[in-house]
């Protein structure tokens, strides 16, 4: 409120800017690209019209545009959120012990590690499943569960943090190859001593189908944005180490085979997943979730991709 009366907001006409934020919103409605992923019944169901942007300030202004409450699974979003947990818990030389910091330059679900036998980095799928292994081990697998949403919820300001268990089922149910993945890692020792393979994936897909909303992405995504003190609580959530590695690796590994040339054109750390949702962090700025399930050959929200290129064309948020 101090920061109101003083208009030392981070961005001081907001309310010009969210106009523009609009019709950015408006012309990404017109793209009408690519098809929602159809691996699992729960994400072919999704309505390819659902079309929404939410964003949140580092300092807590809100604005949001379209379908901002409807829930979805956040999918590959937990990915940084998982990372970003294990490294606030044990540090960066703990868990870059598992994984490594390289872009793969191949698809998320390809069985390869590195030239040390580690899974290149925690934003594809083999790093995240070895990050999964290590959020809180020692705890019985349901209080783990408990731990890691409890955290998202705080992450999140408190906002909606859902469970979809017909998205865990049908998860568990198409692993094929994040069961290959695991057993390949296990067969390379790539896991802690005591990991338990089934254990651990059943985590895993757990956390994918965590269900969010494109508002609570956005202060997800600020909170990131801001060093790891959510901007709506106040609360110090994250390191601000742990929001910093997080960030290197989103901006090189976040968006699947496109990270390279997001991270040309866009210049910004964000993070997608399969039913469509990207959390986007332009740092010390705002945090930004946009969520539209059609994607393209990539694995990448075709609106959501759209609305980046906009959003830097517009404004210089790019990193460079
Ligand atoms: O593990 C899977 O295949 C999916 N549940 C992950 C989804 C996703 O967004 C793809 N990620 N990199």
């Amino acid at each position: 409120i101090g920061k109101a009366f003083k208009n030392q907001f981070i961005i001081p006409d907001f309310i010009q800017f969210t106009e523009q934020i609009h019709d950015i919103y408006e012309i990404c409605k017109n793209d009408r690209r690519g098809k929602p992923a159809d691996y699992i019944p729960q994400l072919a169901r999704a309505n390819p019209d659902n079309w929404g942007v939410a964003l949140c300030t580092v300092d807590g202004q809100r604005y949001s545009a379209g379908d901002t409450t409807i829930p979805f699974c956040i999918q590959s979003c937990s990915k940084p959120l998982n990372y970003a947990l294990a490294l606030t818990d044990m540090g960066a030389e703990k868990v870059h012990s598992y994984v490594g910091q390289e872009p793969s330059g191949r698809s998320f679900n390809e069985i390869c590690l590195d030239s040390s036998n580690k899974p290149h980095n925690p934003m594809i799928n083999a790093g995240a499943i070895i990050t999964s292994s290590l959020l809180k081990p020692t705890l019985r697998i349901a209080d783990r569960f408990d731990y890691v949403h409890s955290q998202y919820k705080r992450i999140a300001g408190g906002e909606f943090v859902g469970f979809s268990n017909a998205t865990y089922l049908s998860e568990k149910e198409t692993a094929d190859r994040n069961f290959s993945l695991a057993y390949y890692m296990r067969e390379n020792k790539c896991f802690p001593e005591n990991a338990d393979l089934v254990k651990t994936l059943e985590f895993y897909f757990q956390l994918c189908s965590v269900e969010i909303t494109a508002e609570t992405g956005a202060v997800i995504a600020a909170t990131l944005a801001n060093g790891g003190i959510c901007p709506t609580t106040g609360e110090k959530v994250l390191t601000g180490d742990a929001v910093r590695n997080t960030l290197s690796l989103m901006y090189s590994c976040g968006m699947y085979d496109y990270s390279g040339q997001f991270a040309f054109k866009c210049g910004l750390p964000a993070k997608s997943g399969v039913a469509g949702a990207i959390l986007i962090v332009v740092p010390n700025v705002m945090g930004v979730c946009t969520w539209a399930p059609s994607l393209d050959e990539l694995g990448n929200s075709c609106r959501g991709i759209t609305f980046c290129k906009e959003l830097v064309n517009k404004f210089s948020f790019h990193n460079y």
